[in-house]
């Protein structure tokens, strides 16, 4: 397995492109399913994530073509053969689970394999299957798959959640767009991705209101049309790029960067004495004389901090002056990179869903080895303020989240280098 070596080089400066979200584009993708015409996504992320749903869609039947290098895909679910979303592609990546509502929504009825248990915790699917169920749907669970059928079609009708999930939120929005009458989702997510799939569906002809709110209200139509749509840009490939100069020292700027995606973030990035300016390019961000400051961080979902960049704001804080607090209050068992920045001279204490980090002068390089996505990430922004040499393994994670890491942080001057596997 191939192998990233960094080497702590000093302050960065320069530029990075940011990327189309994947977080975004895996919840688009599925939205092809919901019409007989041909969605097509520009400024798409090159990512394996979005190969394995490639991978899914083609297996139930939809055309994907990847155009200009994976920037741009072009979809078309005109006949769609199968509807039973299988457990070797899904047990791969949870978001599998957003072709569960638009596939009901089309045909009717949808198998779909559970994800099953994850590094970061068990991420149940109760919150889908019961906004699902709220316009109509049977579901049974049999054999590891979700059995999802709506004999008399989907129906208006308006949905609670217990927790603002993005999943369930997507899932349940996609459905709704095609069901009989009004739905109206209360509670919902409002993260900018949610935003951006209503704004394609909109694209497509769905009647949607309040998105980006947590009340969104969904007049069903009888038919979807195709639309030409490109991604937002990634809000937690930004933070994590914003952190690489505010740990090494620097600046940088982040292209395609908006404060409006990156709010509750930026607050904490300035309380640790790091600069943000808007340009009209990006996100300018660099690092004030003097050491980090420790702050305390609660990850909660959008507007709140995300627990998509708690990992990475460990690892600035673990070069900070005084102790941090870090609470992760969206999934259990978010904090396995913690023993691994410990490798690197980092001083953390977990309890349960909290971390206390207590700041050191000086992280040091180590082998490490990454556990999830975001964890790896952090391993690597570790490493570029750390003496001596990274060596990160299990670099398949990184493959998920971030296109052309290494290429983007040696164009700012780190050094950083991937091993293939002879
Ligand atoms: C999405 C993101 C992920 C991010 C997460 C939270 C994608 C592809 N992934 O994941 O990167 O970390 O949002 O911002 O967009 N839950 C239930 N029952 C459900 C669904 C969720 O209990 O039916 C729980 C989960 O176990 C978790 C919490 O709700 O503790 C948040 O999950 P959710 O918002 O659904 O995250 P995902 O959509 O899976």
């Amino acid at each position: 397995m191939d192998q990233i070596i960094v080497t702590g080089n000093g302050e960065l400066s320069g530029e990075i492109p940011i990327a189309g979200a994947k977080n975004a584009c895996l919840a688009l993708m599925p939205a092809t399913l919901l019409s007989e015409e041909p969605l097509t996504l520009t400024n798409a992320p090159r990512l394996s994530d979005i190969q394995t749903m490639t991978q899914l869609l083609q297996s139930l039947g939809a055309e994907v073509t990847s155009l200009q290098g994976g920037q741009v895909l072009a979809m078309s679910s005109h006949d769609l053969t199968n509807h039973v979303a299988e457990y070797d592609i899904v047990r791969k990546m949870r978001a599998s689970n957003l072709v569960l509502g638009p596939m009901l929504a089309r045909l009717g009825h949808a198998v779909v394999s559970l994800p099953g248990g994850c590094a970061i915790g068990a991420r149940p699917m109760d919150l889908h299957i019961r906004g699902l169920e709220a316009l109509g749907a049977e579901i049974e669970l049999r054999d590891g798959y979700l059995h999802a059928k709506a004999p008399q079609g989907l129906r208006g009708a308006t949905v609670e959640f217990s927790f603002a999930s993005v999943g369930a939120t997507e899932n349940v929005l996609m459905a709704a767009t095609l069901a009989r009458g009004t739905t109206v989702l209360k509670n919902a997510a409002r993260e900018p991705e949610i935003v951006d799939l209503a704004t394609c569906l909109r694209k497509m002809g769905a009647q949607i209101e309040g998105e980006g709110t947590s009340e969104i209200t969904i007049e069903g139509v009888d038919r979807l049309s195709g639309a030409t749509h490109p991604v937002v840009a990634d809000r937690i490939e930004l933070g994590t790029y914003m952190l690489a100069p505010a740990i090494a020292g620097g600046e940088v700027e982040c292209l395609g960067g908006r404060l409006d995606l990156v709010g509750a973030f930026v607050e904490k990035l300035d309380a640790a004495g790091i600069d943000v300016e808007e340009t009209e390019r990006g996100l300018k961000v660099a690092r004030r004389n003097g050491r980090i400051r420790a702050v305390d961080v609660t990850t909660e979902p959008f507007p709140g901090f995300p627990t998509d960049l708690q990992a990475q704001m460990m690892a600035l804080l673990c070069t900070a002056e005084g102790t941090s607090v870090l609470e992760e209050k969206i999934f259990e068992n978010r904090f396995m990179h913690a023993p691994e920045l410990m490798r690197m001279g980092a001083r953390i204490d977990v309890h349960g869903g909290t971390a206390t980090v207590t700041g050191v002068e000086q992280l040091r390089g180590a082998p490490v080895m990454a556990t999830d996505l975001r964890a790896s990430v952090s391993l690597i922004l570790a490493g570029l303020a750390a003496e001596g040499e990274t060596v990160l393994s299990r670099v398949y994670h990184l493959d998920r989240g971030y296109e052309h890491l290494v290429r983007k942080l040696e164009g700012v001057g780190a050094k950083i280098e991937r091993i293939k596997d002879q």
